[in-house]
């Protein structure tokens, strides 16, 4: 019995090794028209993915090697086509493929199949359901909210402002965009999330979650057996992912608890939402079907999970590289400072209107988000074959990454009206385009803008020229060694 039960093993495993083999002849054959990088038989490109802070640098590199579109290997059998022209970026993205089920399946655990990763109907009735969550109206109250959170991290930096030392911003900045997300689409007061979250003590469980969980899922891309659900399961990292997916779980069940005890006492309801807007997670827990049949309990979850990671981590990300770029850039710094002083007329704080009197700043941060995209990478699983404009075609069944990342030279001039009207609009994607866009896009300008105003206001930004950073992409783009700067106060006198 026991021999025959081997064969029958041995049978499958030799059934499966032929349709790897199989399919990576096929997958090689699609991708003839698209050249890439020598790629080693087994590991394919992974080791030159060593999370050194190189590797971006070599993907910069090998688009210049390869024009417009090149395939990438992770591992023998599991092959991108990235993809790194504006022409081939507006081609796939105009597109409703789905996301790619490679890479986002690892992110599922923990953010569910949220609106960020699920398709079809149910990411169509989701999207239509949160949008109104980002209209205008909403929109506008939030922004002293960021603005008093942003006071906060900028009041603990006095301290850093009286030495000539440098300092690691990204994890202040990150605990800052936590608060701030919490409290606009979550309605929770710094009160709740000093409990929650040991707010600005320095450490956050869910923030070390976040980094531990983006860290983990990087790597199920480079350590090829991690890419077997079973296998990664079973490893040490399988395990202290689940702990972390608990941590970060823990989190968000707390604040729907909480929300949803405030909404069963239907009596309250009223004096709850006299009190403040209707926020995100009202939208989910009121949303009704056609026939009246509210969100399951693992669909709001997941949207929670989405939203409290794209609502935060994107954003710290994207700020704390603009504050080091500003730092690098002394001359447009002070520009800056000069637009915003004016905008501002003597107030310690930024209002909704001030928002559109501060162009240069605007596009200062457009220019770090060139240089530096907060999401450097993005993926679809095409369905059926892709014609691109040189007439080379994409067969169905691959998966395709668009990396933003081109010429290393801080300007923002780019961004004058008349630049960018002379340019492809998908030359510049760092909120991606087309139908799966960035529903959080100007949530995410504006509280760029009220940080970069309010910390100008106050510091004079120093590059530190020892520590810089070594870009990583990690779900987001992160430093291996941190961002560092050193911090003056700004000197208000004339
Ligand atoms: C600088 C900040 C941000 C950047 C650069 C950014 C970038 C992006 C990009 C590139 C995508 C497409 C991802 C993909 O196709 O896989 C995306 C999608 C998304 N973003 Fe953002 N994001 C930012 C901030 C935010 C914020 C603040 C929120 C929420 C409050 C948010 C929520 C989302 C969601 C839910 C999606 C999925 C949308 C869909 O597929 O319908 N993002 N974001």
């Amino acid at each position: 019995k026991s021999v025959l039960f081997r064969h029958n093993i041995l049978f499958v495993a030799v059934c499966k090794l032929t349709a790897l083999i199989v399919k990576r002849r096929e997958t090689l054959r699609n991708l003839e028209a698209f050249p890439g990088p020598p790629a080693h038989w087994l590991f394919g490109h992974v080791q030159e993915f060593k999370q050194d802070g190189t590797e971006l640098d070599k993907v910069v590199k090998w688009g210049e090697q390869y024009p417009f579109a090149f395939q990438i290997w992770f591992g023998p059998f599991v092959s991108f086509l990235n993809i790194h022209h504006p022409d081939y970026v507006k081609t796939l993205l105009s597109t409703t493929e789905p996301k790619d089920d490679f890479g986002y399946r690892f992110i599922i655990p923990w953010i569910g199949d949220g609106l960020l990763v699920s398709s079809g109907q149910k990411w169509f009735r989701n999207r239509r359901l949160l949008t109104p969550g980002f209209h205008y109206d909403i929109l506008k109250p939030y922004v002293k909210l960021m603005s008093d959170s942003a006071k906060t991290m900028l009041d603990k930096w006095e301290s850093y402002a009286q030495t000539s030392e440098s300092f690691e911003l990204f994890e202040h900045v990150s605990l800052m965009t936590l608060d701030s997300i919490m409290k606009c689409a979550f309605s929770l007061n710094s009160a709740f999330n000093v409990r929650l979250s040991s707010h600005f003590s320095g450490t956050n469980a869910y923030i070390k979650a976040v980094y531990d969980l983006s860290f983990l899922i990087n790597l199920r891309f480079r350590v090829i057996p991690y890419h077997n659900n079973i296998i990664f399961h079973l490893s040490p990292h399988g395990f202290r992912f689940r702990k972390a997916v608990k941590v970060a779980h823990h989190h968000t069940e707390e604040v729907i608890r909480k929300r949803r005890e405030e909404l069963k006492k239907e009596t309250e309801l009223d004096r709850i939402q006299a009190k403040r807007n209707l926020d995100f997670l009202d939208i989910l827990l009121c949303a009704r079907d056609e026939n009246q049949h509210s969100l399951s309990d693992e669909d709001i979850r997941a949207e929670v999970d989405t939203f409290m990671f794209e609502g935060h981590d994107t954003t710290a990300s994207g700020i704390s590289f603009i504050l080091y770029c500003l730092a690098c850039n002394p001359e447009h710094q002070q520009m800056c400072r000069d637009e915003i002083t004016y905008a501002l007329e003597g107030k310690d704080t930024i209002d909704w209107e001030d928002l559109s009197k501060i162009p240069y700043t605007t596009m200062c941060i457009k220019e770090s988000l060139r240089l530096y995209p907060p999401v450097p990478g993005i993926a679809r699983k095409i369905t059926k074959p892709l014609t691109f404009f040189d007439g080379r075609t994409a067969a169905a069944g691959h998966c395709c990454i668009c990396v933003y990342l081109e010429i290393w030279v801080f300007d923002p001039l780019r961004f004058l009206p008349e630049n960018v009207s002379s340019r492809s609009p998908h030359a510049f994607v760092p909120f991606s385009a087309g139908p799966r866009n960035c529903i959080g896009q100007t949530f995410a300008m504006n509280e760029m803008k009220v940080v970069i105003a309010l910390t100008l206001r106050r510091y004079q930004l120093i590059e530190d020229p020892d520590r810089k950073p070594k870009v990583i992409p990690s779900l987001v783009l992160r430093s291996l060694n941190g961002i560092h700067i050193k911090i003056k106060p700004v000197d208000h006198q004339p």
